[in-house]
């Protein structure tokens, strides 16, 4: 396989730094830079001291630097922005990295917007119920207004499913891990970091 230069802008994030242990896995150079605005350290302290790995604490608007780096690199993955705030539809963060780094492999997803994520829908009073059950927690469901929960004048859209037409076409993306296992995988890593804060 051919090593490659990983550069991740937002690799300290959620899907930056699993996209970061996935390359490093495949034997890849990832150097990640990212201001730790909404990420955190602690997503790719357990990275840093491995080999090829590089983390830079600063921001992609510090251009000469970024321009540096993207120079440096083969591969960019640019993934240091926001996030929308409602989710309706769940991908299992592996699914999804495991995406991205193929994607950079096939010449014909060169270009081209692939849409990344589950068709599988689910309400967040679905998500609620699985969530309690699988967990065994003894909370209870509480319905409030969309006004209350998001402020007056919010304005999302009801419903939102990706195509995944084109993922599916170019890269034979099939999620494999469904919600249950989210819920059990997003359960799983909150327990040990409770067991480490204490
Ligand atoms: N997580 C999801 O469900 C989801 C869904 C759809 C799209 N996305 C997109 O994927 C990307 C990553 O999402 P995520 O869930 O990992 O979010 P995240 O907030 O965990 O990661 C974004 C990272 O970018 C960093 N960042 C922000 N501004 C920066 C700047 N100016 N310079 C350097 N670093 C900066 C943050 O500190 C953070 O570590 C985003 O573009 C997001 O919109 C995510």
């Amino acid at each position: 396989m051919i090593r490659t230069h990983s550069f991740i802008t937002g690799g300290a994030g959620f899907i930056g730094s699993h996209l970061a242990e996935l390359l490093l896995d495949q034997g890849h150079r990832v150097t990640v830079l990212d201001d730790l605005s909404t990420g955190r350290y602690a997503n790719v302290a357990q990275l840093e001291g491995r080999p090829g790995f590089t983390l830079i604490i600063d921001s992609v608007l510090n251009e000469r630097l970024t321009e540096e780096l993207i120079r440096d690199c083969d591969r960019l993955y640019h993934l240091a922005s926001a996030v929308g705030v409602k989710l309706i539809l769940f991908a299992h963060v592996a699914d999804i990295c495991g995406a991205i780094a193929r994607m950079l492999d096939i010449p014909s997803c060169f270009g081209q917007v692939v849409n990344l994520g589950n068709d599988e829908e689910v309400s967040i009073n679905r998500l609620a119920q699985l969530t309690i059950e699988l967990t065994h927690s003894q909370s209870e469901i509480c319905h409030i207004s969309y006004d209350e929960a998001y402020g007056p004048g919010f304005e999302d859209m009801q419903r939102r499913v990706p195509s995944l037409e084109r993922a599916r076409n170019l890269l034979g993306y099939q999620p494999k891990r469904g919600l249950r296992d989210i819920i059990h995988d997003v359960a799983g890593g909150l327990r040990r970091a409770e067991a480490v804060a204490v």
